[in-house]
């Protein structure tokens, strides 16, 4: 049996990483320390609340000492690091909370971990430290050089930094995945995808942002995950991976694909009209709700990530087709309802209105 201390497990990638964990590694123990931000959910973790294996802990990655007590008192020996501020466009209005928790954050977790000799340190990472690429460009490699362009980017490649430095330095035995955008289950509905599922359901504007030609290299959640665990598994101590899903989409397009499946999802489930009748999709309208708004000060025009390290290394391949992946995402927001709902608080409509000038 193994203990893991995994930091962030009540938001959109840690409480599917924790869910995926248990499932696959059923001796395990597993410890979640989250602030519960805005973007953490114990909701998101409801469905394992009386399992034995998971305990959760209410706590700020930055209180010294906390992370130290827990790998000791639980002796754990690896600890997975997704706790972060992780929204863009709320980093452009205030980027002051994005250094405290992903830079000084990370630091104190190194330390915790540099004190107690854990076995390995796994820090969660995006490809957006590398800036942005243009059209003809290739994708980002592990080789790629940091030039990060938001403050959210340049406050993760921070900690990238430190946790190398800490590795260099102290020999704490640290990895790194730099992964592409996540979609899929429990994601915040800040997000793309989300946003544009529940304000489609609610008959509300689908903003796109600029021209919407900006690209994005999406992958499930599950498999980054999988990702994360092949890391844990056989990757090599020091080592960065990029982890993406060969999969570009220009934001419209993206769109424009999320409203045929909706309108499909509507034609083949007729009850759905009643239960959302401000929603173009009963009538195959989904698309005339899209609307160009004002662009993201900065916005990177192109990621694309190059994951052939993790592939002929570790033999990691993306198996969520998207298509299906995302039909599946969209049946999840229709079943979970209650989650939305409960996560979509005031100061998420507060957020909504302040950014898109517009009522939640
Ligand atoms: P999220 O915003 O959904 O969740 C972040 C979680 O961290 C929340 O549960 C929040 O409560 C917790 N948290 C924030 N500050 C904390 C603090 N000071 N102490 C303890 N907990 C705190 O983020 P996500 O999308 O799940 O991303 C997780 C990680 O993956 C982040 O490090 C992010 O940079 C990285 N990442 C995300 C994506 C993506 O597409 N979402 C892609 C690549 C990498
Ligand atoms: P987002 O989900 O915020 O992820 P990131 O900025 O980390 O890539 O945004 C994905 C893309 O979608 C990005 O190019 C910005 C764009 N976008 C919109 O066009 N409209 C929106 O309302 C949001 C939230 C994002």
């Amino acid at each position: 049996m193994r203990s893991l201390l995994v930091t962030g497990g009540a938001g959109f990638i840690g409480s599917n990483f924790v869910r995926y964990w248990l499932e696959r590694h059923a001796d395990d123990h597993v410890i979640v320390l989250d602030k519960l931000t805005y973007a953490g959910n114990l909701v998101s973790l409801a469905d394992l609340r009386a399992d034995p294996r998971l305990n959760f802990v209410h706590g700020d990655i930055r209180t010294p000492g906390l992370a130290e007590r827990l790998l000791r008192q639980h002796k754990a020996t690896i600890l997975v690091h997704f706790a972060a501020e992780s929204h863009v466009d709320r980093s452009i209005v205030s980027p002051e909370q994005f250094l405290e928790t992903n830079v000084l954050g990370t630091h104190v977790l190194l330390e915790a971990a540099r004190a107690v000799g854990l076995e390995r340190f796994h820090h969660v990472s995006t490809d957006e430290v590398y800036g942005s690429l243009d059209s003809g460009e290739p994708a980002f490699t592990e080789n790629s050089p940091y030039e990060p362009n938001s403050p959210y980017a340049a406050s993760k490649a921070a900690s990238d930094h430190l946790v190398r430095a800490y590795h260099h330095t102290y020999g704490v035995p640290t990895t790194v995945t730099n992964c592409s955008n996540n979609y899929g289950p429990y994601q915040f509905p800040e997000k793309l995808i989300p946003l544009i599922v529940l304000n489609a359901l609610q008959g509300k504007p689908l903003p796109i942002y600029g021209d919407g030609l900006n690209v994005r290299d999406w992958l499930h959640v599950e498999d980054h995950c999988r990702a994360i665990d092949l890391v844990l598994r056989s990757g090599k101590v020091g080592e960065v991976y990029n982890v993406g899903g060969d999969n570009q989409w220009n934001n419209l397009a993206l769109v424009q694909l999320l409203c045929r499946l909706l309108d499909e999802t509507f034609a083949g489930t007729p009850t759905l009209g009643g239960r959302f009748p401000l929603c173009p999709a009963s009538r195959q309208q989904t698309a005339s709700l899209i609307s160009f708004v004002q662009d993201r000060p900065g916005h990177d025009r192109r990621y694309a990530v190059d994951s052939e390290k993790i592939r002929t290394s570790l033999g990691f391949v993306p198996g969520e087709a998207f298509a299906n992946g995302l039909r599946n995402t969209i049946q999840w927001y229709l079943q979970n309802e209650a989650w939305w709902n409960t996560v979509m608080t005031g100061a998420y409509r507060d957020w909504i209105r302040h950014w898109y000038g517009q009522d939640a």
